[in-house]
C-alpha cells in the first residue's frame, strides 16, 4: 500500500489508449496542466497536486488494487473483467461506450447452433450476460483484433466495444444488440480514500464544478 504523505500528490494511474488524450483534455478544463517527459510513464500535474501513472488499459485495476496509483480512470468494462470492488467517485462526460453483439452484415441467424458461439475480450461480462439471459453460450477468449472472429470463421459472434461503429464498418460487421452502456469512471483504492479523502472529495468537487458549468442552461 502505498501511503502517500499529505504533502505529495495524489497518485492516478491513466490507460494509454485512446482515453489518455479525452483525459488531459478533461483535466485541463479544470485548470489541471501537466508536464510529460518524453517516452516516460509518469506526469506530473505542475502544482503539485496529481502524479499520473500511464499503464496499458487491462492493469490498470491491478495498480489501483495494489495501491500502486491510489486512483485511477477506467471503463466500466475494465472494471467488470478485473473482479475486484473499488470505490467508484465520479462518471466523466467523456468516452461513454457500448457493449454490443456483433456478427457478419449477411450473417443469417437462422444458423445458429442451440449453443451460441461468441468471441470477446470481455469473457466475464459475455458469460455472465448470456448465463442471466438463460442462452447456453460457448466463449472464446481472445487478447484484441476480435472482429477478425466472424470474418475468418472463428465464431459467428464477438462481444465488442463499439464507440464510432468504424471498425465494424471496415470489417462488414453489424449490431445485432446492444448488451450495456459503458461509461468511463474514477475509482478509488478504498485504504487511499480513507487517507486523503479530505484532498480527494476536493479534487472531486473541482472535477464537478467544471460539470456543472458545462451542463446546457434550462432557459
Ligand atoms: C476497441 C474495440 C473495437 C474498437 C471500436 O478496440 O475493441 O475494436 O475499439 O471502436 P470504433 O467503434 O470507434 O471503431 P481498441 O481500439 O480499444 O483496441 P483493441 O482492438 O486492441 O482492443
Amino acid at each position: 500500500m502505498n501511503t502517500t504523505p499529505a504533502t505529495e500528490p495524489l497518485t492516478m494511474a491513466v490507460p494509454k489508449g485512446r482515453l489518455l488524450d479525452q483525459t488531459i483534455e478533461f483535466f485541463e478544463s479544470c485548470g489541471l496542466s501537466f508536464s510529460f517527459e518524453k517516452r516516460s510513464l509518469v506526469a506530473h500535474e505542475t502544482s503539485g497536486l496529481l502524479k499520473l501513472i500511464l499503464v496499458k488499459n487491462s492493469d490498470l485495476p491491478v495498480y489501483v488494487k495494489h495501491g500502486i496509483a491510489g486512483m485511477g480512470i477506467s471503463g466500466e468494462d475494465t472494471l467488470y473483467e478485473s473482479g475486484t470492488e473499488f470505490y467508484q467517485l465520479y462518471t466523466f462526460n467523456f468516452g461513454a461506450t457500448h457493449m454490443c453483439l456483433c456478427c457478419r452484415e449477411d450473417y443469417d441467424p437462422s444458423m445458429d447452433q442451440r449453443q451460441l458461439a461468441v468471441a470477446t475480450k470481455f469473457t466475464r461480462f459475455a458469460r455472465d450476460y448470456f448465463h442471466g439471459q438463460g442462452i447456453p453460450v460457448e466463449i472464446i477468449r481472445l487478447g484484441g483484433s476480435v472482429e477478425l472472429a466472424p470474418v475468418l470463421g472463428l465464431a459467428p459472434y464477438i462481444v465488442d466495444l463499439v464507440e464510432t461503429g468504424s471498425t465494424l464498418r471496415a470489417n462488414k460487421l453489424k449490431v445485432t444488440k446492444t448488451l450495456a452502456e459503458i461509461q468511463v469512471r474514477l475509482i478509488c483504492n478504498p485504504a487511499y480514500y480513507k487517507l486523503h479523502f479530505d484532498r480527494i472529495n476536493a479534487f472531486i468537487t473541482r472535477l464537478q464544478g467544471i460539470t456543472t458549468l458545462e451542463m446546457p442552461k434550462n432557459e
